[in-house]
């Protein structure tokens, strides 16, 4: 039995240290230099090139290196058998709402115009308690968002498929309570999984129905953005602007118009970056649950894609 770690866009060098460091008795391969995929049960996994897992006739789990798991379910090679789990961790929650916060404040405190403007030139700000904040996806990353926006005085809405209960948070579900929601959302966060329904979400439509002047986040993933859309709608005015993490292609493109936006705010995937020896022990626990024929933790549902 053999424990596969397959890194694309990210260097696998600190990973193989975290798992044996864990584990210094590991059996570890490390892709493209498979010696025996037969061996191959557990595969540890980012961005893998599609179509490999048909290789390795006895895998039984992909556990993916971070929270997202659209990365893995978008190929259609994955063997139906094979479970999927995925990453959730106090820091990357940690980390995603102190990003969130950061760039709701730099917003509203207009701090980007005064570093570049070079003129002394005041301008009126909000506070907190006068902005509402609308977060699509009330996962473990959208509660964690929420409690620090509640925490910094901010009013705060929630967006989900089905029916959440959160302290503090006014929640809304479905299609049928979506324009409800957008309709208070100054701004707007997405924090959705990526899935067939969630795919172009942020689109003109929606943008339509957020109020004049609007702010959007997205943290989430690229493919939930029709990036024209965007631009069209912060040309005509009806959003004041974006802050964008997430793209369609990353890195992005030199030559996107996003780059020459000086409304749309560009980081280059940041929001939360899994820590390899933070998160270690929780995936070499579900290569133990998995060698001992236990349930594993973080499961993925595959049929709701999250
Ligand atoms: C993740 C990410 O899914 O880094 O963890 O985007």
């Amino acid at each position: 039995m053999s424990f596969l770690i397959v890194s694309s866009q990210r260097d696998p060098k600190a990973w193989i240290e975290a798992i044996k460091d864990q584990n210094p008795e590991i059996d570890l391969e490390v892709y493209p230099e498979v010696r025996d995929p037969e061996k191959v049960e557990f595969a540890l996994s980012w961005k893998h090139p599609h179509g490999i897992y048909k290789n390795y006739p006895n895998l039984k789990v992909i556990a993916s290196m971070g929270a997202g798991i659209d990365h893995i379910i978008e190929d259609p090679d994955i063997p139906e058998h094979v479970k999927i789990t995925r990453v959730i961790d106090e820091q990357l929650t940690k980390d995603m709402s102190v990003f969130v916060l950061s760039l709701i404040l730099e917003h509203l405190r207009n701090l980007s115009f005064h570093y570049s403007s070079k003129e002394w030139k005041p301008v009126k700000y909000l506070r907190p308690t006068e902005v509402q904040v609308g977060i699509m996806g009330m996962g473990v990353l959208g509660v964690g968002v929420a409690e620090k926006l509640i925490q910094n005085k901010f009013n705060v809405t929630g967006w989900s498929r089905t029916q959440k209960e959160i302290l503090g948070v006014t929640t809304y579900h479905g299609d049928e309570q979506l324009q409800d929601f957008l309709e208070a959302s100054q701004i707007l966060v997405c924090l959705l999984p990526l899935t067939s329904e969630t795919e172009n979400i942020l689109n003109k439509r929606l943008f339509e129905k957020l109020p004049k002047n609007a702010y959007v986040i997205n943290v989430a993933r690229g493919p939930h953005l029709v990036e024209e859309d965007l631009l069209e709608m912060i040309e005509r005015g009806h959003l004041s602007g974006a802050a964008l993490d997430v793209f369609r292609t990353e890195p992005l493109p030199k030559d996107h118009p996003f780059w020459n936006n000086q409304k749309i705010k560009i980081t280059p995937h940041v929001a939360s970056v899994t820590y390899p020896a933070t998160v270690a022990p929780q995936i070499l626990e579900n290569y133990r649950r998995m060698q001992e024929g236990k349930e594993l933790k973080n499961v993925v549902d595959r049929e709701k894609e999250y």
